[in-house]
C-alpha cells in the first residue's frame, strides 16, 4: 500500500522531511501547507508537490493525507498535531514535541486515544555509529556506564544582528539553546545509554541581551540558517538563554554533564557526546560522524570507522553505503523516516517500535528535562528532580 505524507512548514528542516520519505520507495508526498497559499504554492512547486494549501487545517482534512509531518515553528507544533490527530492522522512532528511539558503530556494522550502512530525526530538516533554504540553499551562491551558527558555547541546566533523567532518565547517557548538543540543531546544520551537521566543542576545565560530584530516585509520573512542579511533592524531584548551548562545524575548512579551553545564561533551542527563505563569508553561527534572512537586503559585506544561490515548485524540495517562512502546528516534523517513509515506501513499501531523510532512519550520526557533544567537555574541553580 502507497501512504500520502502531507507537510505542513516548509522552511528550513521541511523539505528534508520530504527528500526523506521520497527515498523509502511507497510514500506520495502530496501536500504543503504554509503560512498563505502563495507560499505554499511557491514550496510546492519547487519542490514538485501536487498540492498546496494555505492552512493546516486544510491540509488535514484531505483524505489523500495518510501521515501530517508538523515542521513549524515551535509555537504551532501542538495546534497542527492536535488537529492532525483529531483527523484520525498518523502524525510525524519535528523537536520539541511542544512548548512544555503539560502541553506534550496532552498530545501524548491525544494521540493514544486515537489509536494514530505518533513520532518525534529525534534523528541522531538514525546515525549508524550512534546504534552501534546504543547496541555495544546494551552489550555491556564498555562495562557499567559511570559518566555520560559531551555538548552540542552551534555559532549561527554568535553576532548581535542574529535572529530568529526561537529567541521570542512565545514562538520558541522558555528556552532557546535547551529546548532547540539540548533536547536532541538529552535523547541521545538516555537513547545510547538506555539510563534515565533523574536529577539536573542547570547554569543558563543569555550572552547576547539585547539583538538587532531585523523589520519584516512583506513575503520576506527569513527562515533558519538564512543568514543575516543587511536589513532595516529595531534592537530587542532577549530572556531566552543561548548558553547552559547542565550536571546530570542518571538512574545507575552514573555521573554527567553537558553544554549548549548557540554563540560558539566555529561550531556548526557540533553535537558530541561520550559514555564512559567501567571498561572502555566510547565517543560520537556529529561533525565526523563516519567515526565512533573506542577509548581503552590496557591496550591501543581505536577509531571504528562506518563500513557495514564491521557493524553488529542488529545494526547494519542503519548503513546503506560501503565503507569509505561517507553517511550524512540526511541519511541518518531519512533512517529515522524508515523505522516511522515501517511502523506505520505493519498497521500494528505503536507496539514493536523499531530503535530509531521516537515517540510522542520520548518527546514529552524530553520537555519534561527541560522544563527540569529550567526550574533548576530558576531557583539558583539547584539540584532538581525530572518527572516523571
Ligand atoms: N530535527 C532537527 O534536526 C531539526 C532541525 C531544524 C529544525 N527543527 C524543528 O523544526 C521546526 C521548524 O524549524 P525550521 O528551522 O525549519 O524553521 P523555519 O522558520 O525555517 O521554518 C518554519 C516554516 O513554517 C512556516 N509556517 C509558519 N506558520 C505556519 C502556519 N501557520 N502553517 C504552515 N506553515 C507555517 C514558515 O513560513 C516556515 O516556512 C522547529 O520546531 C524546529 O525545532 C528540527
Amino acid at each position: 500500500m502507497r501512504l500520502g505524507m502531507g507537510l505542513v512548514g516548509a522552511g528550513f528542516v521541511g523539505p528534508h522531511h520530504i527528500d526523506a520519505v521520497r527515498r523509502l520507495g511507497f510514500v506520495d508526498v502530496v501536500a504543503i501547507a504554509g503560512s498563505s497559499e502563495a507560499s505554499a504554492r511557491a514550496k510546492a512547486d519547487a519542490l514538485g508537490v501536487p498540492k498546496a494549501y494555505g492552512s493546516f487545517e486544510a491540509l488535514v482534512a484531505d483524505p489523500s493525507v495518510h501521515v501530517v509531518h508538523n515542521a513549524t515553528p515551535n509555537y504551532l507544533h501542538a495546534r497542527v498535531s492536535a488537529a492532525a490527530i483529531a483527523a484520525g492522522k498518523h502524525i510525524v512532528s519535528d523537536k520539541p514535541l511542544a512548548m512544555s511539558a503539560s502541553e506534550a503530556l496532552a498530545l501524548l494522550g491525544q494521540a493514544e486515544r486515537a489509536g494514530v502512530v505518533h513520532a518525534v525526530t529525534f534523528n541522531y538516533r538514525g546515525n549508524p555509529l550512534v546504534q552501534q554504540a546504543r547496541h555495544a553499551i546494551d552489550g555491556g562491551e564498555i562495562g557499567k556506564p559511570h559518566f555520560v558527558h559531551g555538548s552540542y555547541l552551534q555559532d549561527w546566533l554568535l553576532f548581535d544582528t542574529d535572529y530568529s523567532w526561537r529567541l521570542e518565547p512565545d514562538k520558541g517557548g522558555a528556552s532557546s539553546a535547551l529546548g532547540d538543540v539540548g533536547s536532541h543531546w538529552c535523547d541521545l544520551a538516555e537513547h545510547m545509554t538506555g539510563l534515565r537521566i533523574v536529577e539536573v543542576l542547570a547554569d543558563i545565560t543569555t550572552t547576547i541581551p539585547i539583538r538587532r530584530k531585523p523589520l519584516e516585509s512583506p513575503g520576506q520573512k527569513p527562515e533558519t540558517f538564512q543568514g543575516a542579511a543587511e536589513v532595516a533592524s529595531t534592537p530587542v531584548d532577549v530572556k531566552v538563554e543561548d548558553l547552559a551548562s547542565v550536571l546530570l545524575r542518571f538512574d545507575n548512579g552514573a555521573r554527567g554533564s553537558f553544554s549548549v551553545g548557540q554563540v560558539c564561533a566555529g561550531h556548526k551542527n557540533d553535537l558530541r557526546i561520550e559514555v564512559c563505563g567501567s571498561a572502555a569508553s566510547l565517543a560520537w561527534r556529529q561533525e565526523q560522524q563516519n567515526e565512533l572512537w573506542i577509548g581503552r586503559r590496557d591496550r591501543a585506544s581505536a577509531v571504528l570507522q562506518k563500513d557495514p561490515s564491521l557493524l553488529d548485524r542488529a545494526v547494519r540495517p542503519y548503513a546503506h553505503l560501503p565503507g569509505g562512502h561517507q553517511e550524512s546528516w540526511a541519511d541518518a534523517f531519512c533512517n529515522v523516516m524508515r523505522d516511522i513509515y515501517g511502523v506505520i506501513a505493519a498497521g500494528k499501531g505503536m507496539s514493536n517500535l523499531p530503535p530509531a523510532f521516537a515517540s510522542f512519550a520520548d518527546g514529552y520526557r524530553a520537555n519534561c528535562l527541560v522544563d527540569a533544567m529550567l526550574e533548576s537555574a530558576r531557583r539558583g541553580s539547584v539540584w532538581t528532580p525530572c518527572r516523571p
